[in-house]
């Protein structure tokens, strides 16, 4: 062999050719993008970024803001789900599943960029949580374009066949007027000086369903890098015709998503308002951290919230650290989308309640 030098050469790159394929058979499920629903494009644009070879981080933010420019079921960025007094505001997170920071930003109004705010919070801040117009403020002194009006004719126009609608169905519970825009008051069924309100039969007030069965309400996004690391994040403008001042679970960490670079990640969709008081994404990365495959954390998730939710629509996505992925829904059907080095595009995936 040394005989011929070039023979030599052309052995040892044999050898590392050899040496690589087999190394890449552990890595070959990185990077992997997952993410709620057919949001396509936001997969794609992740993909497109954490294959050149972006961090975890900056691929699910490039994921989630491209949801909302393109306004992703107009549940996404601005110009959907108007609150009472028909303002669209934004709720979105990030996490680093590596050093576990978090960034959120809550309700927050007048800037449209809701994931490049959490990341701003994760990054710049000690916080985890910014809220309202003081989060606006926060986003716009570190660069963000605002104040800008997140209203579009579609949700202006949406809202005032709501208030032409006596403000029917809303979120209200318990209170007076039952059939009427507010001001509303508490409805005290103890009260029995003020019979009028004691017999309103509450079953048959017509009752909003927190999520819209045809409208995907958040993106939940999940991306594994080059090098292991994991990142997860989520966008939304919350539920339609809210109580002005809800956040949601999209902004809250273990709830609508979360991630440990160790273990997996988890996204969320669905009633907010429900699962945030489950924290169905920790659990499942708890789960899986103890154990259990992808498939029976998110099982396991939500039927802990069924249990005593029996009406609950939601779902949640499971991904564990080798790649392997699984959704688990009830109330609905789920779909989420997946894109791996072994797919030429993103793929779709179907879950069965
Ligand atoms: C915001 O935009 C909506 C929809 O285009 C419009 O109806 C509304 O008047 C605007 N609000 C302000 C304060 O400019
Ligand atoms: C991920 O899940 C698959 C399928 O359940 C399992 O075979 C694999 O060992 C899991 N990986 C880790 C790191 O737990």
């Amino acid at each position: 062999m040394a005989s011929n030098p070039f023979n030599f050469i052309f052995f040892l790159s044999f050898l590392s050719l050899v040496v690589e394929h087999h190394g890449s058979v552990e890595l070959k499920q990185y990077p992997l993008v997952v993410s709620t629903w057919p949001f396509i494009e936001a997969v794609r644009a992740a993909w497109r970024a954490v294959d050149a070879g972006s961090s975890a981080v900056d691929s699910v933010v490039e994921g989630c803001s491209t949801c909302e420019e393109l306004r992703c079921d107009g549940t996404v960025g601005p110009g959907g789900s108007p609150d009472e007094n028909g303002e669209t505001t934004i709720d979105a997170l990030v996490m680093d599943g590596v050093t576990m920071e978090v960034g959120a930003v809550a309700a927050m109004r007048y800037v449209k960029d809701g994931i490049k705010a959490a990341r701003l919070v994760m990054q710049h801040t000690e916080h985890t949580l910014l809220v309202g117009e003081k989060a606006s403020e926060f986003a716009i002194s570190m660069g963000l374009p605002g104040p800008t009006n997140l209203s579009s004719s579609e949700s202006i126009e949406k809202w005032t066949e709501w208030k032409k609608s006596s403000c029917q169905p809303n979120f209200r519970k318990n209170v007076l007027p039952v059939n009427n825009c507010g001001p509303y008051r508490p409805n005290n069924f103890l009260d029995l000086s003020d019979e009028t309100c004691s017999f309103i039969d509450q079953s048959q007030i017509a009752r909003l369903p927190h999520v819209g069965l045809h409208s995907h309400d958040t993106i939940s996004m999940a991306v594994i890098d080059r090098t292991g690391r994991i990142a997860v994040g989520t966008s939304t403008n919350g539920a339609t015709f809210k109580i002005p001042g809800r956040v949601g679970d999209g902004p809250i960490a273990g709830s609508s998503a979360y991630a440990i670079d160790e273990v997996g990640a988890c996204c969320a969709t669905g009633d907010g308002d429900i699962m945030m008081r489950f924290l169905p994404c920790y659990q499942v990365v708890e789960s899986m951290r103890l154990g259990m495959e992808p498939k029976h954390a998110a099982k396991d998730a939500i039927s802990r919230i069924t249990k005593k939710f029996p009406n609950f629509v939601g779902a949640v996505v499971a991904v564990n650290k080798t790649g392997e992925h699984a959704g688990a829904c009830h109330g609905w059907t789920f779909r989420y989308s997946v894109r791996s080095p072994a797919m030429k595009d993103v793929e779709v995936f179907t879950v069965l309640p």
